[in-house]
């Protein structure tokens, strides 16, 4: 039989609002960080990433080319993705435009102005390490980043949402994570086969995609001790069902939405 670790805390229902507040803003920008407060939100998830000369920066797509105008700024150069720019070249790109003219002028922000923006705002954060086989050694680098701010580093309260949790799709990359900070809450991006779930008894949660996950798999991460915020639950009745699979909340480009469906739950 598994081991079975102790259940989890229970901690308020929350809808973490996705690469800032995707449904209202820019993703993965300082509007999109005001856009979830102002939208009531009290997580974030956002993507980061590594420039050419060790930047840590917002960013979902290994390449520039969706969310930004490097095209139009750089229209020569054959590469378009953040690991082949500098931190310079990448903070002249317009990261607003492509969402919306209201946005025009918004760049692509540093972890750093990030963090200060959710430490001024009083969000906690999902920071998820994206692309991390394009940037070797990443887990690293953002865990210096975090130690320059020890308030990132202590836990809250059970009672409370979690402070900071550091996830990825690349359990490897978790699990090195974990290592340098260990007092920080770590989460599996993915569905983890049912076999293996006693494998990751360093991670406190597991975070699959919403469409792969049910009631039963829900108990089933409880009894080993995780918790679970599946993503990404754009519509009312995704957001039920995952609430009624006893999940500890989800992850939605709408927090707004997302807090009607939990005050409703
Ligand atoms: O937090 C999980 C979710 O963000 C993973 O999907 O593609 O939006 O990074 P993606
Ligand atoms: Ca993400």
């Amino acid at each position: 039989a598994a081991t079975v670790r102790q259940a989890a805390p229970q901690r308020p229902l929350i809808a973490v609002s996705h690469r800032g507040a995707a449904g209202h803003a820019p993703e993965n920008t300082l509007a999109g960080l005001d856009a979830a407060r102002r939208l009531g939100a009290r997580t974030v998830e956002i993507d980061v990433q590594r420039t050419k000369d060790g930047a840590l920066v917002l960013l979902h797509d290994a390449g520039l080319a969706r969310t930004t105008d490097v095209e139009e700024v750089f229209p020569n150069r054959s590469s378009r993705l953040v690991a082949d720019y500098t931190l310079a070249e990448v903070r002249r790109l317009d990261a607003g435009s492509w969402f919306s003219s209201a946005f025009r002028g918004e760049r692509v922000p540093t972890l750093g102005q990030a963090l200060d923006r959710l430490e001024t705002l009083g969000l906690n954060l999902f920071l998820e390490i994206k692309e991390p086989a394009r940037h070797p050694g990443i887990e690293e680098d953002v865990a210096r980043e975090l130690r320059g701010r020890p308030a990132w580093l202590r836990e809250g309260p059970a009672s409370e949402p979690r402070r900071l949790v550091v996830q990825s799709f690349d359990w490897e990359v978790v699990r090195s994570s974990k290592r340098v900070l260990p007092s920080v809450p770590h989460g599996l991006l993915g569905r983890v086969p049912e076999d293996r779930l006693a494998e990751f008894t360093w991670a406190q949660m597991i975070n699959p995609n919403h469409t792969t996950v049910d009631a039963a798999y829900i108990d089933l991460l409880h009894e080993h001790g995780y918790e679970t915020m599946p993503y990404t639950l754009n519509t009312r009745a995704a957001m039920d069902t995952v609430l009624r699979s006893g999940a500890d909340g989800f992850i939605t480009d709408y927090p707004d939405a997302g807090l009607r469906a939990i005050r409703d739950f």
